[in-house]
């Protein structure tokens, strides 16, 4: 799961993927990166935190780490949340394998809109709505790849 500072959006996906993995016995291992590096080694958002916990998820043992290479080899599927987080793990890519893993999060719930997930960062009022995007698309990628 992959946002601009892995303190907002990515946080929040992982924290909800992980959740659906534990309801559906799944042995999935989920991680979330910033393209930027700007707040490694940050909790997330205290809004991201609020808007989890509301749902009955704790994300609050996650640290924000900027992506590396080594990410785009060790993980099958990376999902960017939005159109420039999807374009610059693009740009990172160096074989065929690692551009067909590279995914935009909510074509799993729309596939083929490219829809992205906005960034809530500079406004208050956008994380509930992230937060039901993301739930959308992670029972999609549940249900696609337990199908
Ligand atoms: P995120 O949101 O990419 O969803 O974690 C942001 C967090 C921080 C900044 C921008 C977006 N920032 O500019 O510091």
């Amino acid at each position: 799961m992959v946002c601009l500072g892995n303190i907002c959006r990515s946080p929040l996906a992982e924290g909800i993927l992980k959740h659906k993995i534990a309801e559906h016995n799944l042995d999935w291992h989920v991680e979330s990166r910033g393209t930027g590096n700007w707040h490694a080694g940050h909790l997330p958002d205290k809004r991201s935190i609020a808007v989890a916990r509301k749902h009955g998820i704790d994300i609050t043992d996650q640290r924000s780490q900027q992506i590396q290479q080594k990410d785009l080899t060790e993980f099958d599927l990376i999902y960017g949340m939005d159109t420039s987080n999807y374009n610059n793990i693009l740009k990172m890519t160096h074989t065929e394998e690692q551009k067909a893993k590279v995914k935009m999060i909510m074509n799993e719930h729309q596939p083929g809109y490219n829809q992205s997930v906005p960034d809530p960062y500079w406004g208050d009022d956008g994380f509930e709505m992230v937060y039901q995007m993301l739930d959308n698309a992670c029972n999609a990628i549940v249900a696609q790849y337990t199908s």
